[in-house]
């Protein structure tokens, strides 16, 4: 995965555009997904959990904070574990530290999407050592998405 910027008219290219990131993933990347209320993070983390041949429906885990499934991961084939977190009800990293965030920073085929990382204002000491960390953007441009990813960490 490189920087890269993609436009989607529609939900379903949405989709089709986390597809195309879940399948660069290795494991053990930190994935922090930004943008408004109803920008389409969830519909984008749909179509990374499909590639990673995840086959349940994926709800929004708004109330429960996050979700875990089994996955494989695209590259070597190997089992994994796919996290998706929505942060917007949290305020602080302890409330992430306490759901076992370090336990997941510790698994190398844990593959992880934050949506509202900026939720958490303290999230600076968040460490992510041996993490690659991507930063992805949604943003509403006329009728149309505009999804914006940046690899900050390697
Ligand atoms: N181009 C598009 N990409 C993604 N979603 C779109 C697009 N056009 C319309 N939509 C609609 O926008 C909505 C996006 O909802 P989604 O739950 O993914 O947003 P979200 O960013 O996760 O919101 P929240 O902050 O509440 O978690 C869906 O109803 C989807 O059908
Ligand atoms: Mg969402």
């Amino acid at each position: 995965m490189r920087n890269d910027k993609f436009l989607s008219p529609s939900a379903s290219r949405t989709q089709e555009i986390g597809c195309e990131i879940g399948k660069s993933l290795r494991g053990g990347e930190i994935i922090f997904l930004s943008g408004i209320l109803g920008a389409g993070k969830t519909v984008l983390v749909r179509g990374i959990a499909k590639s990673l041949g995840i086959r349940s429906k994926v709800p929004s885990p708004t109330f429960n904070i996050f979700r875990v499934y089994d996955c494989v991961l695209p590259k070597s084939k190997r089992k994994g574990k796919f996290y998706h977190f929505d942060c917007y009800r949290l305020k602080k990293y302890t409330e992430l530290r306490n759901l076992g965030w370090e336990e997941i920073l510790a698994d190398s085929n844990a593959i992880t999407v934050l949506e509202w990382p900026e939720c958490i204002s303290d999230r600076d000491v968040i460490k992510t050592p041996d993490k690659k960390i991507i930063a992805a953007g949604i943003k509403l441009e006329n009728n149309k998405r505009v999804v914006n990813i940046t690899v900050l960490k390697r």
